[in-house]
């Protein structure tokens, strides 16, 4: 996700400014941080690699003073976390500095441009090629400004940019896709990525929007579009407490989450899949880099272990032997492997011991090893063969929400990759799964809108335990279901494949029992049959289901909606309305939401 920060003012304190806008903005990546100051002359830049703390540390025996800085902090989507890959990012001449936050989809094809033309890169990061770019438009003859412009018109993806230039006393700012607000006080600006960073020095905020170009000095800001022509943008001025603005204005950090999910979901798929022409890219991860593999085994805990079962079913109906393994059992009893074997650890944290422990057992195996994280420096990242990198931005709360939905979408996008490599050809459905993909940050969004998880929440709220049933992609959904239900509700809740109820479960399900039973628009019928047994026990049902399926509506005495899409990511959303349910629950009843009692977000034991 990573945060950005500028400030502009006549007073020489941006250092202590900037540093207290990085630990406002700490929340959106803490895997390293740096700023960069002027005061006259070049920019000086600062950074470190890990939290902010060690930055501060490095300038205390030399801070530089100064008006006008930039800052970032990093959550990294491309090279690990190392003061290279750290920003600002500079030219070969350092006359430029350049903090970013975003994917620039292009970045390959412009590094090697510039590297032709005799730039020398220091970093891994796509960021870099922002800072050589303006260095050659100045290098032509072109004001900061026109550099900044013609720059930006050659950047494709998403991106937030803050830059500094030597001999220049403005901050060049620009967004599209990534977030950027401008906070506006007496002879001070600020830019960031969200309202927090600037809260302790101005309330009164610029929304900006996508193309907005914010040039910035002690005397005054002006806002164009790319073209230079002025636009209007109103100040408004937010209400925001700061010690709850971390949480933008939201109770708990995993509701935020919970609602952040149509973003990570299009930093997810930003630039990997194209649903007209079926092609994913997964960088690296080229075309036949599975060629040799034979079968895929998933590893996993908890809630990664739920999105690993999703995997290991797109696989398996796709003509890829694969099964999924909760680690701690891999570990201990392994299953066969051999080196036609990838053993893939999902592990939103990337340090899981027992994910860890199972990798490890692979590899010694002899198996090929990938690991899907959101965590670049992780031990599971820097410990496998390859990494897949789900791009989620941090989650805070221990309840894993955000970073599912982005693994399983991850993980559908790998799994194509896999199909192709190891069947030699395409998924039949390929254009549709991938446009249901496309769809999931839009219905995300519907979802979040309408949902009525609360009222149900609050409906059934003193009963005596809760089951949610679901058969193929959204049997994964009733297990994440009912162990995000009980985590942080503290009540008892169990998921089952819809099939199992009547050999055991049923036995338990009362009046007093309501059952959540999610439908993806395969063998409905089946789980209608099973709606119906908990029905002729008294049971109330709460129906998960895709719009305008009446006959669910029948049987059911609530139902939470979800859009119409392909059924092998149906699940997504479905546990969106899920995830609500569970928060909404807890809410109701009072419990510690984002910290649940003896939970910890990484479990490093095993
Ligand atoms: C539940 C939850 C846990 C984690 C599990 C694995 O909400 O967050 O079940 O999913 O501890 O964690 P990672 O993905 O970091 O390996």
């Amino acid at each position: 996700m990573c945060g950005i920060i500028a400030r502009v003012g006549d007073s020489d304190d941006a250092v202590d400014e900037l540093l207290t806008g990085l630990e406002n903005l700490e929340y959106r990546g803490y895997d390293s941080a740096g700023l960069a100051v002027k005061n006259g002359g070049g920019p000086n830049v600062f950074k470190r690699e890990g939290e902010i703390s060690r930055l501060k540390t490095a300038l205390d025996d030399e801070a530089p003073s100064g008006g006008l800085g930039i800052g970032h902090t990093r959550w990294s989507t491309h090279g690990p976390p190392t003061d290279e890959n750290a920003h600002p990012h500079t030219g070969c001449g350092d006359r430029v500095a350049v903090v970013h936050n975003g994917i620039i989809e292009n970045h390959d094809q412009l590094r090697e441009e510039l590297q032709a033309r005799g730039h020398v890169f220091e970093s891994d990061t796509d960021t870099e090629v922002i800072p050589h770019l303006v260095e050659e438009h100045l290098a032509e003859g072109a004001t900061a400004e026109e550099a900044f412009r013609r720059t930006v018109r050659r950047l494709s993806g998403s991106y937030a940019v803050a830059m500094l230039v030597e001999d220049s006393d403005a901050v060049y700012a620009t967004r599209r896709g990534s977030p950027l607000v401008l906070g506006v006080d007496e002879g001070e600006y600020f830019l960031a990525s969200d309202v927090p960073a600037f809260l302790d020095f101005t309330d009164d905020v610029v929304y900006l929007d996508d193309g907005d170009v914010v040039v910035a000095e002690p005397g005054g800001h002006v806002i164009t579009d790319l073209d230079g022509n002025s636009v209007e943008r109103t100040v408004k001025t937010v209400e925001w407490d700061p010690e709850d603005a971390g949480k933008g204005g939201y109770d708990h950090y995993m509701l935020k989450e919970i609602h952040e999910q149509p973003a990570a979901l299009r930093q997810t798929l930003r630039g990997r899949a194209d649903p007209a022409t079926g092609e994913v890219t997964l960088d690296d991860f080229p075309p036949g880099t599975f060629d040799d593999v034979e079968r895929v085994q998933f590893v996993a805990c908890g809630t990664s272990y739920h999105a690993g079962l999703v995997g290991s079913r797109l696989l398996g109906t796709r003509g890829v032997p694969s099964q999924a393994f909760l680690a701690s059992e891999y570990a201990t009893s392994p299953p066969p492997v051999d080196g036609d074997t990838l053993v893939v650890g999902v592990t939103q944290s990337g340090e899981t011991a027992d994910t860890l422990a199972a990798l490890r057992q692979a590899h010694a195996a002899g198996a090929r090893t990938v690991a899907v994280t959101n965590v670049v420096g992780s031990t599971a990242a820097r410990e496998c063969d390859d990494a897949l990198f789900i791009r989620a931005g941090p989650e805070i709360g221990v309840a894993a929400t955000k970073t599912y939905s982005s693994q399983v979408v991850s993980l559908a996008l790998f799994g194509e990759r896999l199909v192709r490599d190891v069947t030699g050809s395409r998924s039949d459905d390929v254009e549709r799964l991938l446009q249901g993909l496309a769809d999931l940050p839009g219905q995300v969004q519907q979802v979040l809108d309408y949902s009525k998880a609360r009222r149900v929440a609050k409906q059934y709220r003193d009963s005596d335990a809760y089951f949610f049933i679901g058969r193929d992609t959204v049997h994964p959904v009733a297990m994440e279901g009912a162990l995000k239900f009980k985590e942080i509700s503290y009540e008892h809740a169990e998921g089952f494949a819809a099939g199992e109820l009547k050999h055991g479960p049923l036995a338990l399900v009362t009046p007093n029992t309501p059952v959540f039973a999610v439908f993806n628009d395969r063998d409905d019928e089946k789980t209608l049959g099973n709606v119906k047994e908990v029905e002729a026990r008294g049971a109330p049902v709460v129906a998960v289901a895709p719009e305008g399926h009446e006959e669910v509506v029948q049987h059911a005495d609530e139902v939470l909606t979800i859009p119409d899409t392909h059924p092998d990511v149906t699940g997504v959303p479905a546990n969106v309305q899920l995830q609500l349910l569970s928060y909404h629950a807890a809410d109701i009843l009072d419990r510690p939401i984002d910290k649940p009692r003896n939970l910890a977000k990484s479990v490093t034991v095993e």
